[in-house]
């Protein structure tokens, strides 16, 4: 089944294409990824506007299908969709005049080429993000997971992005619960908001982390919130006032300030990372779980794939983890959604309509 999936919940425009075989040990190869970031255009706001990220997204749906799809609409996009059998869109969660902009374009190829839409969970997508493979690898079966199903579950899925911290227990491919998630900030706008606070651009999280490497993660002990709480939620806007708090409290000489900044950067990274960490591995061993995944924009994070990893590795569990490209928003883990969703519910008729506070 070849799958075109779209996805604008954010401030992402991204469109994919990507087959999928199987339904025990479902496969995918991706065949095309397109991703335009607006961040340039939000950047100056210091975050995303939903306005400015719906017009962008008007703008550049259009001028991604071609990448897809090809440049000659007539005769060409005719043969293209012939060989497409799903089109699969974000319906949630996010912000609603974008996810409406993405549903909108969506709705007219579906009816135009006559092809069932599919609305699809933007979280069930970072979810499902491991599945994700290139084309090129889709001989080799050593990096495919999907081969060894039986030897995952149960697992634990710890979901880290800009809107959302989730953890959930794995019962299988399609089944699964959630354990716990944020009271407040999400880890990657913990990321985000600590960024602005250090005077570094938006997406704070890269910034972060590329400061971070010059500073003494064990400089300054910010909380680990709720880390010692015998549940599995989160809460990060604490962390984000520490670390407001010290910054006003520690006006740095000239010559001091990188210093500080770096040792500031590195040890709240560190403080998030304990706590994701901390509570995901607490998860596994009640839950005696066989493998750890780990998703969303914030599993781009080196030091927390190798803190989780390192961890899972010495429990002698599976560690997943997609590629850099697919832990931030993108179509391709649309797609692998959007089939998981179809081997469940099958060609099921829903309204499609934007979702913006769909949770799992
Ligand atoms: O999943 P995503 O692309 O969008 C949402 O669905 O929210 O995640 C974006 C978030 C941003 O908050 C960004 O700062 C964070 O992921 N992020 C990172 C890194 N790369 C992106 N956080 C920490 N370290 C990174 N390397
Ligand atoms: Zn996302």
């Amino acid at each position: 089944m070849n799958i075109l999936a779209i996805e604008t919940s954010c401030d992402e425009t991204a469109i994919a294409l990507v087959r999928a075989t199987g339904t025990a040990r479902p496969q995918f190869a991706v065949l095309k990824n397109a991703v335009a970031s607006q961040i340039e255009a939000h950047r100056p706001f210091g975050g995303v506007v939903p306005n400015i990220a719906k017009r962008e997204h008007h703008k550049w749906l259009p001028i991604i299908l071609r990448k897809i799809v090809g440049d000659d609409e007539s005769a060409g996009w005719r043969s293209a969709f012939k060989k497409i059998d799903l089109i699969a869109v974000t319906q949630g969660p996010g912000l609603e005049p974008a996810l409406w902009e993405g549903i909108e374009f969506a709705k007219a190829l579906a009816k135009k080429y006559n092809k069932p839409l599919i609305g699809v969970n933007h979280l069930e997508g970072h979810l499902y993000s491991f599945l994700l493979m290139e084309k090129t690898e889709i001989q080799s079966s050593i990096r495919q997971p999907a081969d060894k199903f039986s030897k995952l579950f149960p697992a634990v899925a710890l979901i880290v992005s800009g809107g959302h911290t989730i953890l959930l227990r794995m019962n299988d491919v399609l089944a699964w619960k959630k354990l716990g998630e944020t009271r407040d900030d999400a880890a990657g706008e913990a990321f985000d908001k600590v960024a602005r606070i250090l005077g570094l651009p938006y997406p704070g999280g890269p910034e972060i982390q590329k400061i971070s490497e010059k500073g003494n993660p064990a400089a300054i002990a910010f909380p680990r919130p709720m880390l010692d709480k015998k549940n599995y939620d989160f809460s990060f806007s604490g962390l984000k006032t520490a670390v407001l708090y010290y910054m006003r409290d520690h006006a740095p000489k000239a010559n001091e300030a990188n210093k500080l900044k770096a040792d500031v950067a590195a040890s709240f990274q560190q403080a998030v990372i304990d706590t994701l960490v901390g509570k995901t591995m607490r998860a596994v061993s009640e839950f005696k779980a066989k493998a750890v995944l780990l998703s969303g924009g914030v599993a781009a994070n080196q030091p927390l794939r190798d803190a989780l990893g390192a961890q899972a590795r010495g429990n002698r569990m599976a560690f997943l983890v997609p590629e850099f490209k697919y832990n931030t928003d993108n179509a391709s883990m649309i797609a692998v959604a959007g089939y998981m969703k179809y081997l469940r519910d099958g060609n099921k008729k829903r309204r499609i309509t934007a979702r913006g506070n769909w949770s799992v």
